[in-house]
């Protein structure tokens, strides 16, 4: 299992002005945000009380999501034809629900909308614009990462008209940076300096504003409408929302030996139930050895991958579950060169949890997937 550690404390204020703030609180709301019940991780110094909550609405249509399909199977799937909604929509999750993989098409802003099932680590396909959080915004680019810690609300609005996709997995344990040890270099697999984090703004309200959010929790959404938009002053703490791009993430590199995927991971939960992998482009000695994996693997294609050469591309991604074997397709094994640099960019999805593929995911499944 890959050790793994907390992303580092940031702080967007100077610590005069949070020193200042921690003593006058009755002026000036404070949030406190903890990943798991040992207090709190992150203060958020708000301009207006986040809880003065004026009413409640529903969705019906939205409420049932547990559409599984089982049993398990190697499958592949054109995730990038997924029709547009304003919320994320589930393609496979695990009996408990603990793990899900997530795909977020937009055609328009989506809702303002609260996770409150796990944290969410979400990939860019084809998003572009900014995610707005109480933290601030962040811009979010084509092939950046985009992580949204549980009970963090969040709004995507898109900086042009055209489709957007995200892809993603959302955990109820905690994920966090994997932690490669003290002989190699501390920004494998990237520098926490080069996680961008959100920039604080102040939004003006008066009394006639409110603020709607849905709110998913065990994937049941409820709709809760607070009286002031979100928003803050300043935010200092570990657990933060932040995007990370691919350009900023250094894979380790072999020549001599195929490497286990277990070296790309860019995110873990502690447990190793949850893990994220980026193949970027680097030095590769061989295609993958045949192998089952100890875990359920969702791999999500962001540009052709040699080991699935003919068979899936861009915009496209396998399941492998545990107990089928797979490797790579004959036709990549027959065209492989040896040993040569891979301008691949893919990213998986690991799940020590079974996971079932959900109807919206069947409907996109490509025919005749044999060949892994
Ligand atoms: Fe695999």
């Amino acid at each position: 299992m890959l050790p793994v550690k907390p992303f580092s404390v940031r702080q967007t204020v100077a610590k005069e002005f949070t020193n200042r703030l921690s003593f006058d609180g009755a002026s000036r709301p404070q949030e406190g945000v903890c990943a798991e019940k040992l207090g709190f991780d992150t203060t958020l110094y708000r301009s207006h009380p986040p809880a003065l909550l004026k009413r409640f609405g529903t969705d019906p249509s939205m409420e049932i999501r547990r559409q599984t399909v089982s049993p398990s199977y190697p499958a592949a799937f054109s995730v990038s034809t997924i029709k547009p909604d304003p919320r994320p929509r589930i393609l496979l999750e695990s009996r408990d629900g603990g793990v899900k993989v997530l795909a977020m098409a937009l055609d328009a802003d989506s809702d303002w909308m609260i996770n409150a099932d796990g944290d969410m680590v979400l990939f860019s396909y084809s998003g572009c614009g900014r995610f707005y959080t109480p933290f601030g915004e962040l811009r979010v680019d084509p092939m950046d990462f985009v992580y949204i810690p549980r009970g963090v609300p969040y709004q995507f609005q898109g900086a042009a008209v055209m489709a957007q996709l995200f892809i993603g997995i959302e955990s109820s344990e905690l994920i966090q940076k994997p932690d490669f040890g003290p002989y190699i270099n501390a920004d494998i697999p990237y520098s926490d300096q080069d996680l961008q984090v959100p920039i604080p703004f102040s939004v003006l309200t008066s009394s006639d504003d409110e603020w709607g959010v849905w709110v998913k929790r065990a994937d049941i959404w409820k709709k809760a409408i607070y009286q002031y938009r979100p928003d803050c002053l300043g935010w200092r703490g570990s657990v933060y929302p932040f995007a990370l791009s691919v350009r900023d993430i250094h894979p380790l590199s072999a020549h001599t030996k195929h490497l286990d995927p277990t070296a790309y991971t860019v995110f873990a939960a502690a447990s190793g139930s949850v893990s994220v992998q980026a193949f970027l482009p680097r030095y590769l000695h061989s295609l993958p050895y045949y192998h089952m994996g100890s875990h359920d693997e969702f791999l999500f294609l962001a540009k052709p991958y040699a080991a699935r050469g003919g068979i899936v591309g861009a915009g496209d991604a396998t399941f492998h579950p545990q107990g089928f074997y797979h490797g790579p397709n004959p036709k990549a094994l027959e065209e492989w060169q040896g040993p040569q640099r891979v301008d691949e960019c893919a990213v998986m999805f690991e799940s020590r949890s079974p996971l079932f593929p959900t109807v919206l995911a069947q409907e996109l499944e490509i025919p005749d997937y044999r060949y892994h």
